[in-house]
């Protein structure tokens, strides 16, 4: 299957140097981030991970979740190869699937209790949050559900808008990502009628990692 060009961009082509890169940003940071909530996870559930790169998350979600059954969606072949590379490189496949696409591959029948979006949302406009891919992804989340979130968020430093501002320019050239500027995907959360169960500042308040409920 050939995934169809999505407007949050092709990561194909930056695929073998992400996980250097953002290193290189950022040290270990933003892999802490993602594992702030990681224990609220109950054992035993159905998890879809959006947009999860080279399978870093993935790996610690089945180390430490257990989860019943993992849907890891991804646009990029690449990513996509990686992250299964890797998790039969450490024989843990289990119950996973793998599954090139974006959120308009989804089923109605395939609920989940958790969604995973690891700096998935900076990709979009408010637009399209809005729109299109919130309304895709609670189409799936049980009614009990919840949705992990970290990503980037507006801040007052100069500095971290500075950086922000460059990171959006790299990507607009590097993986083709048309927003020009961060969306308020708090807002956007908070529109869809989701309610914020958590929430955790990181990176010095560049980074959010936030649990919403229904
Ligand atoms: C900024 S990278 C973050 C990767 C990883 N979560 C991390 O933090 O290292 C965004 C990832 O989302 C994927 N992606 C972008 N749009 C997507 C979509 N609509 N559905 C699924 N994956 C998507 C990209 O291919 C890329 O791997």
């Amino acid at each position: 299957m050939v995934a169809k060009t999505s407007t949050s961009g092709d990561f194909n082509w930056i695929a073998p140097v992400y996980d250097a890169l953002a290193f290189t940003v950022f040290g270990h940071k933003l892999q802490r981030a993602q594992l702030v909530f990681l224990d609220q996870i109950p054992t035993a559930t159905s998890v879809l991970i959006v947009g999860g790169g080279t399978g870093w998350l993935l790996e610690q979600v089945l180390l430490r979740c257990q989860p019943k059954r993992v849907v890891y969606l991804e646009t990029s072949t690449q990513m996509l190869a990686r992250a299964s590379r890797r998790m039969v490189h450490k024989s843990l496949l289990g119950s996973v699937e793998f599954r090139l696409g974006d959120e308009t591959t989804l089923l109605p029948g395939e609920p989940f209790d958790v969604i995973i979006t690891p700096f998935v949302l900076d990709l979009f406009s408010e637009t399209t949050l809005q729109v299109n891919f919130i309304p895709q992804l609670l189409s799936v989340l049980k009614p009990t559900g919840q949705w992990f979130v970290t990503d980037f968020v507006q801040t007052d430093s100069w500095w971290q808008k500075a950086l922000l501002w460059s990171m959006i320019r790299f990507f607009g050239l590097t993986a083709g990502i048309r927003v020009g500027a961060l969306a308020d995907w708090q807002q956007c959360m908070a529109r869809a009628g989701l309610t914020l169960r958590a929430r955790k500042p990181q990176v010095g308040g560049m980074v959010s990692t936030e649990v919403w409920k229904r």
